[in-house]
């Protein structure tokens, strides 16, 4: 047991065991494997870091773990006590032999090349300990020029801003704070390239993730040795958590995949396994979707409705989703300060209540959604007066308001009944639907609970997001019929453990095409298309052929008023819904090539597991002022003739245009399409069919 690999598909860690038990880490990377057989026998392991270095241990490094223990000391020293290797997991288990404290890392292979990892801390002390803080993982990268993209640093509406930079000496942090949707500021999802910067098709980079829906910290640590520590764990930030004797803490799975031939094929194996492993229905495609809430906000009655349902049918999109706005009977929710926590219809607005939405959608083919914001509530709203010590808050303070809402308090038994039940009753007091947007629309302030002893407030934002998962898996497991949308003002909440119970996400509410191709571009390093809703809207006023081709490149929607759309318009939707239906597969399923990184221009692909098919994406974004080249298509079989035939939305009234032409595959790889467009926010589709 003095040498330890885990690895996934040749790439993960090499440990050694020194000959006072202590765990040194001798090897993380892409070819471990190979790096521990040429590692000579004699290589004394204490040359290595420490693994999992307990705070004090390496005196001048930042501990993976911090705690305080029952007797007051803060110091804690870890030896290996075992090894147990159980099918794709291995669990190294260290204690620390004065002060009882059992630390369990875990590792999971899985396919595709991704290793996951935990740690789990379990007190064997008479009395409570602290865990100030506790990484997921923190390995030590051996690197010359270390590159970090991070994936953030916005708010509201700026979510997947993308920087790439340099690692200089000293500490980058990269974290999310908020809770209740802290992916709106940082995404918990990086990339590292050892060698510069990172490159689509060729190079070293390793892609981490941590499933995780709360607040989140990645910490990377330059030394000039040269060496890049990563710390990655829930934030500990205020978060020190007391844990009583004989309980286990364990934190979330922090996410590995490595790649020696860059970002692009790292993405698409990262892709495939998300479908397989960390989304709910994976390889299910999702349907074209009509929401009212750019198209109505919370201003509709029935006729309106039913005039978009209509419309979704008229398009040939699959799913209508009545958006915020349709409930509050003694506070009708006509906007964001009344009425949230009272599921009840707002019968002013509809007065014969869902029933008859429920019916046209039925009579039209079109399934139906529902958006609900089940662990909020408005202070203005019968809930509230019934319930006001059902929020979070602390003793003796008002909570603050945010969008004129707090949060229930999900730790305390009757609110998550309740929470878990306004699901329920809503479902079942309206028979038909089949779809809910689980939406969260202020971040969590004031965290605390009467259901915490007065010593561990601080466990809130821990147990909190733990609670709201035990509600997001009970309403999945008790409405398996239900297709499942995650939303926190945008995308506050996208994270891979979220997923299991979710089909999709809302990526932002910002629907500016120009941005969403930067935004979609960023979020697929990690997320494939099929979970990543996009939809046509108004915002930013474009034309609609080009948020339509933008829309188009990951779950297809619309949020827009067709009322105010021309006949022209009307047409370019009903083009594209057509041409979306043929080519969803490709999109929803297929294996994405980025083509061309969002400037001037972007360009992407997805091409079909069989190789058969492809569908190019070309959007200009602004005024064409350099040479573009050629757009060669990726993942195309070389020796395949293929028929290419160029979309124009706008040119109808065929869904797919008539500039049809054949060239093999490896022709168009060493030619190229050539680039047509010029004019800003103009966008043209190429779909391949092999013949
Ligand atoms: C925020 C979401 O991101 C929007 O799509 C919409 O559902 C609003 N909330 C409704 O309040």
């Amino acid at each position: 047991m003095n040498r330890i690999v885990v690895s996934s598909g040749g790439a993960g860690y090499g440990f050694l065991v020194d000959d006072q038990g202590r765990l040194h880490q001798a090897g993380f990377g892409p070819d471990i494997d190979d790096h521990m057989e040429r590692l000579p026998d004699r290589i004394p392991p204490a040359l290595y870091p420490l693994a999992y270095p307990a705070y004090d241990e390496e005196p001048t490094r930042a501990p993976a773990l911090r705690v305080t223990h029952g007797d007051g000391t803060t110091t804690t020293r870890l030896k290996v006590e075992d090894v147990r290797v159980t099918g794709p997991q291995t669990d190294i288990v260290l204690v620390d032999p004065d002060r009882p404290l059992e630390v369990t890392l875990s590792f999971r292979a899985d396919d595709h090349g991704v290793l996951r990892q935990w740690a789990s801390v379990t007190n064997r002390q008479p009395g409570a300990i602290t865990l100030h803080e506790v990484a997921a993982a923190s390995p030590l990268l051996a690197t010359p020029a270390p590159f970090l993209t991070h994936f953030g640093g916005g708010d509201w509406a700026a979510e997947w801003t993308t920087t790439t930079e340099a690692l200089t000496p000293g500490t980058k942090v990269v974290e999310s704070r908020g809770g209740v949707q802290p992916h709106l500021r940082s995404c918990p999802f990086f990339l590292l390239a050892p060698d510069g910067p990172p490159e689509e098709l060729r190079g070293t980079v390793l892609a981490g993730a941590l499933a995780w829906g709360g607040n989140t910290r990645f910490a990377f640590e330059r030394t000039a040795t040269p060496a890049v520590r990563v710390w990655c764990g829930h934030n500990p930030a205020a978060s020190e958590y007391v844990l009583d004797p004989g309980a286990t803490f364990v934190t979330p799975e922090q996410i590995w995949m490595w790649s020696t031939e860059g970002v692009g094929p790292l993405s698409r194996r990262f892709h495939r396994w998300v479908r397989a492993h960390a989304v709910r229905d994976g390889g299910a495609l999702r349907p074209i979707v009509v929401n009212n809430w750019e198209a109505t906000f919370f201003s509709f009655d029935t006729e309106r409705i039913l005039g978009l349902i209509d419309h979704t049918a008229d398009l040939g999109a699959e799913l209508f989703l009545l958006d915020d706005g349709w409930f509050g009977v003694s506070h009708p929710r006509d906007d964001d300060t009344t009425g949230l926590g009272d599921w009840e219809v707002d019968r002013a607005k509809l007065p014969d209540g869902l029933g008859p939405l429920i019916a046209r959608s039925e009579e039209r083919g079109v399934r139906f959604g529902l958006w609900v914001e089940p662990e909020m509530v408005n202070p203005d709203s019968t809930l509230y007066g019934e319930h006001p010590d059902w929020v979070v808050g602390q003793p003796g303070r008002r909570p603050r308001r945010w969008r004129n809402q707090l949060v229930l308090d999900v730790l305390q038994p009757d609110v998550a009944a309740f929470v878990v039940g306004v699901v329920g009753r809503v479902l079942a007091g309206n028979p038909g639907i089949s779809y809910l947007k689980w939406d969260a629309n202020r971040p969590l302030t004031d965290p605390g609970s009467p259901t915490l002893g007065a010593d561990r407030q601080a466990n809130y934002w821990v147990d909190e997001a733990r609670a709201t998962w035990r509600l997001m898996e009970t309403v999945a497991e008790r409405h398996p019929e239900q297709t499942l949308m995650l939303c926190a003002s945008g995308g506050g909440r996208v994270d891979l453990g979220s997923l299991r119970w979710f089909h999709e996400v809302w990526l932002s509410d910002n629907t500016d095409p120009v941005d969403r191709v930067r935004m979609q571009w960023a979020a697929s390093h990690f997320l494939p298309a099929n979970v990543v809703g996009a939809h046509v809207t108004r915002e930013g006023d474009r034309p609609v052929a080009f948020g339509c081709a933008v829309a188009m490149s990951a779950r297809f929607g619309f949020d827009i008023d067709f009322a105010g759309l021309t006949d022209d318009e009307l047409a370019i939707c009903r083009r594209a819904v057509a041409l979306y239906r043929d080519i969803r597969p490709l999109v929803q399923q297929g294996d994405l090539w980025r083509l061309v990184p969002p400037g001037e221009r972007a360009a992407l692909e997805y091409v079909s597991p069989d190789r058969r098919r492809a569908v190019v994406f070309g959007f200009q974004l602004t005024a064409g002022r350099t040479d573009p080249g050629p757009l060669r298509p990726g993942g195309l079989d070389p020796e395949q003739a293929y028929e290419v035939t160029t979309v124009d939305l706008t040119a109808g009234p065929a869904p797919v245009g008539n500039d049809v032409d054949r060239r093999r595959g490896s022709t168009l790889r060493d030619e190229g399409l050539e680039w047509p467009l010029n004019d800003p926010c103009t966008a043209r589709l190429w779909v391949i069919d092999s013949v």
